[in-house]
């Protein structure tokens, strides 16, 4: 597929960016900064600017497309990952204005453009857990996509903005729009940096309701959404199959949710933050699970 990439070059647009390349797809990485990676070509471009994004939506992915003479090919899929990737960044408003102006202008121009797969970057954030004031524990466990996101800050608030955008334009396209609420993300040198402190004290993985998805398994996860068509508009957990900690489920969840119900039956090994709409409407299959 001819992909247009946003945000590619940031901590998980390049690995997703390596496994889209590796698995053939051609992909044009539009960000503010370039991303110095093999067989990609880069757009410097703004994505709260409109006719920024409209012109390289339709343009050129690289001077060998000059060559055919047949004109500029059409994308067969917008990935969109660029954004301000957390609170406490910039102020809250420009991390909002950013995440739902940029997502706005990318969806708008590829249904324009007759884009008729678009993936975005969500977040488990929408679940208003990760950056609450205090301590907030989820509805219920697991965390599936039918729990209510009701978050308090700017970040997680423009992304719930970004996903009713999202619906709205897959209801005038008939498109698929597939949004992923990604969990911390985990690049593999993070394993040996991060993970000591985690085993030693679970506590610090409480804001990410004690998931993560490793860089590469996210890859997949964008690959699998490029495969599979006629979905409609969809949201996914992002999350590997294991916990982030050395704890059994029942250990974590007498520790830190003794008080919160149980819907579904939560396996000893398995994280509370559900990956499984993922693995049965797309096949996802992490690779890279954490086990202590
Ligand atoms: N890293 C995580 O743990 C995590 C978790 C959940 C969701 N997400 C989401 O995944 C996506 C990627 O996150 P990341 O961790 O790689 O963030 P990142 O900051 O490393 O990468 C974001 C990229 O977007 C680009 N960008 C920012 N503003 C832009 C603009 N106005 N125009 C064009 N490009 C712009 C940046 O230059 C950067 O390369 C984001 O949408 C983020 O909200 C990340």
């Amino acid at each position: 597929m001819r992909i247009l990439f946003t945000g590619g070059s940031g901590k998980a647009g390049k690995h997703a960016i390596a496994h889209l390349v590796a698995q053939g797809h051609r992909v044009l990485n539009l960000d503010l900064v370039p991303l110095d990676a093999e067989g990609v070509d880069n757009r410097i471009a703004d994505i709260t600017d409109a006719g920024q994004v409209y012109d390289v939506m339709s343009s050129y992915a690289g001077f060998d497309e000059l060559d055919t003479g047949a004109g500029v090919p059409k994308f067969d899929a917008v990935v969109h990952f660029a954004a301000v990737p957390r609170i406490l960044l910039t102020s809250d408003n420009e991390c909002f204005r950013v995440n739902t102006l940029g997502t706005y202008n990318v969806i708008d121009a590829a249904v324009k453009f007759g884009v008729r797969k678009i993936v975005f970057a969500s977040s488990e954030t929408t679940y208003g857990i990760c950056f609450a004031h205090g301590e907030r524990k989820p509805d219920y466990l697991p965390v599936d996509e039918d729990h209510p996101t009701v978050p308090e800050d700017s970040y997680a608030m423009s992304k719930v903005a970004n996903e009713v955008t999202a619906r709205s334009f897959q209801r005038r396209s008939g498109f698929d729009i597939y949004g992923l609420r990604i969990n911390n993300v985990i690049e593999p040198h993070e394993y040996a940096e991060n993970f000591p402190a985690y085993i030693e004290d679970p506590s610090l993985r409480r804001r990410n309701v004690f998931a993560y998805i490793d860089a590469r398994d996210l890859g997949q996860m964008v690959d699998r959404c490029l495969a599979v068509d006629g979905l409609g508009y969809q949201v996914f957990n992002v999350a590997n199959n294991t916990h982030s900690v050395a704890l059994t489920t029942s250990e974590l969840v007498d520790r830190f949710f003794a008080d919160v119900p149980i819907r579904s039956e939560l396996a000893e090994d398995r994280s509370v933050y559900s990956n499984a709409k993922a693995k049965a409407l797309l096949g996802f299959a992490p690779r890279h699970d954490w086990l202590p």
